[in-house]
């Protein structure tokens, strides 16, 4: 089987935790939007739900599945989101971003009653840090904006390559909230906690790709089959 099988496959399980009537946000990238095809398949079939979708490509996506879509605004608690990560450890703990939506990802996540995550089995690891962490930013400050991340992550230990992510014509890419993304390769992050506490220090850092305690199961799809983690504490 095929990494897309993997992805969808993940999709496919985490739907089975959809009941009808509930408000659901929709995740961003390619393994959500299996999860929107499968969604849109069984809306076509008369299946009642609202979603939120966490970035512009999402909702483009579920418009045309003619998926209903609401807002936080209208519907501020959701009932349960699922979306990717591109990292999870076996804490639940996330890296997320690689699409460039993690502000949004993680208003929808937060505003979750539950988060489930979806992924194929490459995207376990066993400390967070391969993938470098996704920062988003504004535009305005943006060289010492950089400047203090680089400085505030050394102070936790986390030290590496801070580059501005490009866009697909080479300039720089923008987010869906007109920020910029700065790709952190600090490699394993021994202390995620006090990362994350140390970013948000930041006046420029809106918001950074660790999902700390968010997520409430992880499907995690492979050669091996179909594998769930739980979180260890109840709602
Ligand atoms: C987007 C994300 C995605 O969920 C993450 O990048 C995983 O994407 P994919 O399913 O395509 O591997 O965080 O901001």
């Amino acid at each position: 089987m095929s990494t897309e099988s993997y992805k969808r496959a993940a999709a496919a399980r985490a739907l089975t935790y959809v009941e009808p009537g509930m408000t659901l946000g929709l995740g961003t990238g390619s393994t959500a939007a299996h999860l929107v095809n499968l969604l849109g398949l069984k809306v076509a079939d008369g299946f009642d739900i609202r979603c939120v979708p966490t970035s512009e490509a999402t909702a483009e996506q579920a418009r045309r599945f003619h998926i209903p879509l609401t807002t936080l605004d209208d519907v501020p608690f959701l009932d349960l989101t699922i979306d990717g990560a591109d990292e999870v450890d076996g804490h639940l703990q996330l890296i997320k971003g690689g699409g460039g939506a993690l502000l949004r990802e993680k208003i929808v996540a937060t505003a979750s009653e539950r988060m489930i995550v979806i992924a194929d089995v490459s995207k376990k690891v066993e400390q967070l840090g391969r993938f470098p962490l996704p920062v988003e930013v504004v535009p305005f400050g943006l060289a010492a904006t950089r400047l203090l991340v680089s400085e505030y992550a050394q102070e936790v230990g986390c030290l590496g390559d801070i580059s501005v992510r490009g866009g697909k014509d080479g300039a720089p890419f923008k987010t869906d909230s007109g920020n910029l993304i700065l790709d952190c390769a600090f490699g394993k992050i021994e202390d995620a906690e006090a990362l994350d506490a140390m970013l948000k220090l930041v006046p420029g850092v809106v918001e950074n790709g660790l999902f700390l305690d968010i997520a409430w199961k992880v499907i995690l799809a492979g050669p091996g089959g179909i594998e769930e983690l739980d979180m260890t504490v109840d709602l």
